[in-house]
């Protein structure tokens, strides 16, 4: 596996390689879990060459607590890599990608400004931006993100659809640990006892969409799950929402194209997840 911290050798090691192969790119902040792993699998099964970036990206924290205590893990995440067959990293310092503070901002109009988006202001943004940074470095064929960041997945759709980015977008499924919990970077710094509370994302998730099914009103159903945090100490829901997949607009009514998302913190920490009615 080759590892390179600097854009120039990695762009000409891929201009010799690969003249007319495939390209696959899982972009990842590093910690990596097996929910990383899955994008690489997937990513190795339909190109010729992986390649994985393992960059913690200052843009997108608007949280400067949060992008300090974010685990950094540079060198077992390379062995895990290595492990799985990954072909090429790239792992740049912050210097190389942002030689100054970035002037540069994305904005998706609503898209960028609910769910995550509202609490989160610019996380979007820097997300945008990376991304760009990395597409434009490594120029894959295919690129392949997580469902469980769902709202970040549509925003990276946006922005290959205005940038004219020429490559195609994957969405993976979420890989859960075997109480539910959605497999996060994250999760390493919960606390045995926040580990286990943390297992009410999904359990409430999976509630809701069983009283959905049975035709429980939507108002209820969000009453339920509140409730259901409120009955635990140490966790707070910050949203559940329904919205529509295709934009995440807010769902007015249950269809197969409902999406449910949730925010909560456990602890110190900040857990996401989603449920999609159809799965
Ligand atoms: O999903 C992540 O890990 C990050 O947001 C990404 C896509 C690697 C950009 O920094």
């Amino acid at each position: 596996m080759e590892i390179f911290k600097e854009i120039k050798p990695l762009k000409a090691f891929l201009k010799e390689k690969t003249p007319a192969a495939t390209i696959g790119l899982v972009p990842t902040m590093g910690a990596l879990h097996h929910g990383h792993l899955s994008l690489i699998e997937a990513s190795k099964r339909e190109n010729a060459l992986t390649v994985s970036t393992i960059f913690v990206n200052p843009a997108q924290f608007n949280n400067p607590e949060d992008l300090k205590k974010y685990p950094r893990t540079l060198e077992r995440d390379c062995e895990m890599l290595r492990q799985a067959g990954c072909q090429v990293v790239f792992a740049p310092e912050v210097t190389t990608l942002y030689e100054h503070e970035p002037t540069v901002t994305f904005d998706f109009g609503t898209l960028d400004k609910i769910l995550e988006g509202k609490f989160r202001p610019g996380h979007f943004s820097g997300v945008a931006l990376v991304v760009s940074k990395l597409f434009h470095i490594v120029n894959p064929t295919t690129a392949y993100f997580g469902q469980k960041d769902f709202q970040q997945f549509k925003i990276i759709e946006k922005l290959v659809e205005e940038l004219k980015f020429d490559l195609q977008l994957k969405m993976m499924p979420i890989i859960r640990e075997p109480d539910g919990l959605a497999l996060s970077s994250r999760n390493k710094r919960l606390s045995e006892p926040e580990r286990k509370k943390a297992a009410l994302l999904f359990r409430s998730l999976t509630e809701a969409k069983k009283l959905l099914i049975r035709g429980e009103k939507i108002f209820n159903v969000k009453e339920i799950v509140n409730q259901n945090y409120k009955s635990v100490d140490g966790v707070k829901l910050e949203y559940f929402e329904l919205a529509n997949i295709e934009n995440l607009s807010p769902a007015e009514t249950v269809t197969n194209q409902t999406i449910l998302l949730m925010a909560a913190y456990v602890g110190e920490v900040r857990l996401i997840d989603n449920l999609l009615m159809e799965e």
